[in-house]
């Protein structure tokens, strides 16, 4: 099982992003978070296109695109080029997430599908779930970092390693939302892979970063 932690930089030093990445220089296991909000999939907006195609020119750790945006194909289209790890879209955002991960299969290593608290798992088609690289369960309402976790999530989690084992799936889980030191043990009992965590990590003092990161393993 992965054992993955992704510092979401959501609420990193934002006009300092360069040195705040090169915290986790060396640090092995680890994926950069990158929220991206259009202010209309979800009320807030962060950067675009061309900060992550900088961010991307300016370090070699994996890169992690988290797409909060109603029209994920033109993301998608804009930053293949661009090296990225992973790229996530919502399920809530499109009509055919099917042919959406398949187009972005064809330039992305990684592929992930995201779903709000609201949506269950049981709307997500066995077909997406055979797709996949990863599903993205979030575990706060998208668009803020700061949230309290929502416990329901654990729940998904179970769910989705059943889906996993009955169907013989390989997809990884992630989860992003209000991830700490408090509940990442149980998360990562109940399956998941991959903790995504903005506020537990980039308010504290840089020094202790990576005991934080290390905190979620
Ligand atoms: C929220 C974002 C998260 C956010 C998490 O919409 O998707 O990645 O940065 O922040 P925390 O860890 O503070 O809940
Ligand atoms: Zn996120």
């Amino acid at each position: 099982m992965l054992n993955l932690v992704s510092p979401s930089i959501l609420s990193c030093d934002f006009l300092n992003i360069e040195t705040e990445l090169s915290y986790f220089s060396g640090s092995k296991n680890l994926w950069i978070h990158l929220d991206i909000m259009d202010g209309h999939f979800v009320p807030n907006l962060t950067f675009g296109i061309p900060i992550i195609e900088q961010i991307s020119k300016k370090t070699s750790l994996p890169l992690d695109a988290h797409l909060m945006v109603s029209n994920p194909e033109f993301h998608i289209q804009q930053m293949k080029g661009f090296g990225l790890e992973n790229i996530t879209f919502h399920l809530e955002a499109v009509a055919d997430a099917k042919g959406l991960l398949n187009t972005a299969k064809k330039h992305y290593k990684s592929v992930g599908v995201s779903i709000k608290p609201g949506t269950e798992i049981s709307t997500i088609d066995l077909e997406v779930l055979k797709v996949c690289d990863l599903i993205l369960v979030m575990s706060v309402e998208p668009g803020f970092g700061g949230q309290s976790f929502i416990e329901d999530s654990y729940k998904k989690i179970s769910e989705l390693v059943e889906l996993k084992e009955k169907h013989n799936l390989s997809f990884q889980i992630q989860v992003d939302g209000g991830v700490s030191n408090i509940n990442s043990k149980q998360l990562r009992k109940a399956g998941a892979e991959n903790l995504v965590a903005g506020s537990y990590i980039f308010k504290k003092n840089p020094s202790e970063y990576g005991a934080l990161v290390e905190s979620l393993r």
